[in-house]
């Protein structure tokens, strides 16, 4: 069989901790012995990219076949985004050429390394030869959207009856998901860092679309939403537990996370870590980025791994266009044939079980029940 495309994914840490923990997966009682944060700081920073891990990925459709991979760390730490910004762009670059000269046929970039140079990687690719780049946000969408689309099947939620908010909706992924839901919710609340950039992006729509509603609140927005897809590039939460209304379900697709680490004291409403797929495969070291299992993968690191699998290289998507719908399904297709699903719902805490969609349930009950009274 043809030899397939590699695939890069150029992954980046959420902070000191996670390489910690990287650290004491090699030397026993590391935690005990923690290198100082700030030596810790300076070493990583000083280093060059570095790859974490090797892998082959195998297709559920025999006729595909595999691919092999690698995960290489572009070495800053997201909070360089606010005053190393040149030198953010210099380590994703770095991370790019080593791909590229290590073989890869695409590479996909994950979380800030897509974010970083304010135009979604058109800039950082650049330095690409001949491979291909991707910023992973059709296949995150796909993935937000999907993984609401089924929770409101598991809770009995009628998507078209319910309230929705998406937070940060004049990104990447939270524009796509905002032109998704359109019209297909009784009430969509859009929020936006600033005002006049949601009118630009959204403010044609109202007259279509009487149910929407612009708002620079994130806070007012999520108050009597049923569905919220927060999707900032905050590096901090931005929500604390008591935002959001009984029953509420919140797809947390901010990497750092925008929300999950305040609400475990919250169990009538569900949190959870969105936008990622459950991948036909196992990739090493997936927990030091905060993901519970070796086959659950950040939608846009699964992203380079399908176009790879499928040799659709000209579905890679970098640049502040919309992204087409029609490529959201097109990818949400693709990937339900080649052996990737909607990752199951977990957070920092725990995964979520039948006994706590029941609970959740119970609760949306007893809301609505009070509203009728
Ligand atoms: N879960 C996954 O699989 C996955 C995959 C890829 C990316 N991500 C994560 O998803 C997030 C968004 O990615 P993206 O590519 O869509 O980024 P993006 O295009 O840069 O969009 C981020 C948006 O967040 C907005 N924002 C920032 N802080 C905010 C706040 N406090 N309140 C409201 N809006 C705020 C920004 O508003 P302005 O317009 O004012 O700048 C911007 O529009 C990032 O955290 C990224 O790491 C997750």
């Amino acid at each position: 069989m043809k030899k397939k495309n590699t695939a890069a994914l150029i992954v980046h840490t959420k902070g000191l901790e996670a390489l910690h923990r990287y650290f004491a997966k090699y030397r026993e009682n590391y935690m005990t012995k923690k290198m100082k944060d700030d030596t810790l700081r300076k070493l990583f920073c000083w280093s060059p990219p570095a790859v974490m891990s090797d892998f082959t990925i195998t297709s559920r459709s025999e006729a595909a076949g595999s691919i092999d991979g690698f995960c290489i760390v572009a070495t800053f730490l997201p909070e360089m985004l606010l005053n190393r910004h040149e030198e953010v762009i210099s380590k994703i670059e770095a991370a790019l050429i080593e791909s590229e000269k290590r073989g890869a046929a695409v590479a996909s970039l994950a979380a800030f390394t897509s974010i970083a140079d304010g135009r979604q990687g058109e800039i950082v690719s650049r330095v690409a030869k001949s491979m291909a780049v991707t910023n992973g946000s059709t296949f995150t969408s796909a993935m937000a959207i999907e993984g609401i689309r089924k929770m409101c099947r598991i809770l009995d939620i009628d998507i078209g009856a319910a309230n929705m908010a998406i937070i940060g909706a004049t990104g990447s992924i939270g524009r796509t998901c905002s032109r998704y839901f359109m019209g297909k919710t009784a009430r969509l609340t859009l929020t936006g860092r600033k005002f006049e950039k949601l009118e630009k992006l959204f403010g044609g729509y109202p007259e279509q679309y009487s149910n929407l509603f612009l708002t620079d609140d994130n806070n007012g927005a999520v108050a009597d939403a049923d569905l919220v897809i927060s999707v900032t590039s905050s590096i901090q939460s931005i929500f604390k537990s008591d935002a959001f209304k009984s029953g509420a379900v919140i797809c947390d697709v901010g990497f750092p996370k925008n929300i999950a680490q305040a609400c475990n004291d919250r169990d009538d409403i569900i949190v959870y870590s969105g936008g990622l797929a459950r991948i036909p495969g196992d990739i090493e070291h997936l927990d030091v980025m905060g993901l519970p299992a070796n086959n659950i993968c950040y939608g846009c690191m699964s992203e380079g791994i399908l176009l790879a699998l499928t040799e659709r290289l000209d579905l890679c998507t970098v640049g502040l266009d919309d992204i087409p719908l029609r490529n959201v399904d097109l990818l949400t297709d693709m990937g339900y044939e080649h052996g990737f699903d909607v990752a199951p719902y977990f957070n920092d805490y725990k995964y979520y079980c039948a006994e706590d969609f029941d609970r959740v349930k119970r609760a949306r009950e007893a809301l609505a029940s009070s509203a009728c009274v």
